[in-house]
């Protein structure tokens, strides 16, 4: 089974089990972890799915969409290696992924 790993604002480390055609945001609240709010739905309109993406899987991870980086531009929180999990469709080529919950804004 493929994973990723979820670091929540504590501080601490979640391996998470990860099914490819669900997005980030749904195996983090899969998981009942529930400080990522994921407001919208995964409509891409809220930004409480905002995480951080370790920096050696930035390139896998890929760049943040138009729409998102419109969203996440009015995020205090936003980092180059910013991303709304909702966007991040997870495949088997993103086993391991690692994730932190960004802070609330
Ligand atoms: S859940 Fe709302 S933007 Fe991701």
């Amino acid at each position: 089974m493929a994973s990723i790993t979820v670091i929540t604002r504590d501080g601490t480390s979640h391996s998470l089990p990860a099914t490819p055609g669900m997005s980030v945001m749904e195996i983090i609240k899969d998981a009942g972890i529930s400080e990522l709010l994921a407001l919208c739905g995964g409509c891409c309109s809220c930004a409480t799915c905002h995480v951080h993406v370790a920096e050696g899987d930035m390139a896998r991870a890929g760049p943040a969409n138009a729409d998102e980086a419109d969203l996440l531009d009015s995020s205090d929180h936003n980092q180059p290696n910013s991303r709304l999990s909702c966007q991040i469709a997870f495949t088997a080529a993103l086993d391991g992924l690692t994730v932190t919950i960004a802070p609330e804004d």
